[in-house]
């Protein structure tokens, strides 16, 4: 069987940069305790007039074209993770490609909040490897000052905006994704959800007045179940194939609290210096953090590293892919 290999990434980060000293001026908080809790020390904000989550996705593929010498037609289809799609439909995954010229392909969203770009990439990987399709584009985009209220000093210090996306081709070398496992417990919707602007609650001015439009969220509660779930599945993943800590090369953890991606990394046994970290300067970005984490890393990476992904978010979604890189960095 064909394996599923990552051949190039990309990022894109808006410019202007909101700092923990910043929000002092927004909300009740301050800089020593947004560092200790949560390792943010600033985040990008998308700010640019008549731009949504989409255009953050659309530079990143186009930048991701140009840097594997793809041309658009060449794709076949094109997979986008966001919570923050344009419009609740159609998905970000079409409006993308029509933004960067793809019109060979199909394409959809996937909603799995901080897990999304984990799935996405699993399942873009299965139609490689059932050999039905060539070069497939996962993309994970989320502009999340656009649902963060920056009233609520338990959210808004949290999160940023950005994208990441990579290129996924066919290769029968002994590199590309191996092995996932993947969890979900819908019971957790309870904890993190935004109430309103669904079938559920349909945007009505109350939803408006009542400030329903927004992350909500129980942090503690989400923590004790993001390190669970991490955890269990790094180790379902290292057992299940025979891994071992020295063998790892990088883990990838998603980006929501300094406190987890530690935690995450004892469980793997893995020291700081081989998990890759970038909560620092974007925050969380949901569904952007994996992508943006190997596209910040990729100069270090080379071909044949073992890499663990792991992730979990909203819903409660959680899981962890084992790939091998598949090539050295060249300028
Ligand atoms: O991305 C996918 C899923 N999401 C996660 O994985 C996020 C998981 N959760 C977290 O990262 C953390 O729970 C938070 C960073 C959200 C919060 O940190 P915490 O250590 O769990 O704080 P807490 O909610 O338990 O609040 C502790 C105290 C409270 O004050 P009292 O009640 O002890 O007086 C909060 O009101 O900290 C207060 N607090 C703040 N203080 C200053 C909450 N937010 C802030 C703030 N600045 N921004």
């Amino acid at each position: 069987m064909k394996r599923a290999a990552i051949t190039g990434v990309m990022g894109y980060l808006p410019e202007d940069i909101l700092t923990n000293k910043d929000l002092e001026k927004l909300v009740d908080t301050n800089d020593e305790w947004i560092s200790t809790r949560t390792g943010i020390k600033e985040r990008r904000i998308l700010k640019k007039e008549g731009w949504a989550s989409s255009d953050m996705g659309a530079e990143a593929v186009k930048g991701l074209l140009e840097k594997t010498d793809t041309s658009p037609d060449e794709i076949e289809m094109l997979i986008c993770a966001t919570v923050t799609p344009d419009l609740v439909f159609p998905g970000n995954a079409n409006t993308i490609c029509d933004k960067v010229g793809i019109d060979h392909a199909f394409g959809y969203d996937i909603n799995a909040a901080c897990s999304g770009f984990l799935f996405a990439l699993t399942t873009a990987a299965k139609f490689i490897e059932a050999g039905t399709h060539k070069k497939v584009i996962v993309v994970g985009t989320d502009y999340m000052s656009s649902i963060v209220d920056y009233t609520d000093r338990a959210t808004c210090v949290i999160f940023g905006d950005g994208a990441g996306a990579v290129l996924l081709e066919g290769t029968d070398e002994e590199v590309g994704l191996i092995d996932s496992h993947f969890g979900g417990d819908g019971s957790g919707r309870a904890f993190l959800h935004m109430k309103a602007g669904g079938s559920l609650n349909p945007a009505t001015v109350e939803t408006v007045m009542n400030r329903q439009h927004f992350v909500y969220q129980e942090g503690r509660h989400v923590f004790k179940y993001a390190v669970r779930g991490m955890a269990d599945s790094i180790n379902t993943i290292m057992d299940r194939n025979g891994l071992e800590d020295k063998d790892l090369d990088w883990v990838v953890p998603h980006q929501a609290n300094l406190r987890i991606i530690n935690s995450v990394a004892d469980v793997a046994g893995v020291p700081l210096d081989r998990v890759m970290i970038n909560i620092d300067r974007y925050g969380n970005t949901t569904s952007g953090t994996l992508p943006l984490c190997l596209w910040d890393y990729e100069k270090k990476l080379k071909k044949g590293d073992n890499l663990i992904l792991v992730a979990f978010g909203g819903g409660f979604t959680w899981g962890a892919t084992y790939l091998k890189w598949a090539y050295d960095f060249s300028a």
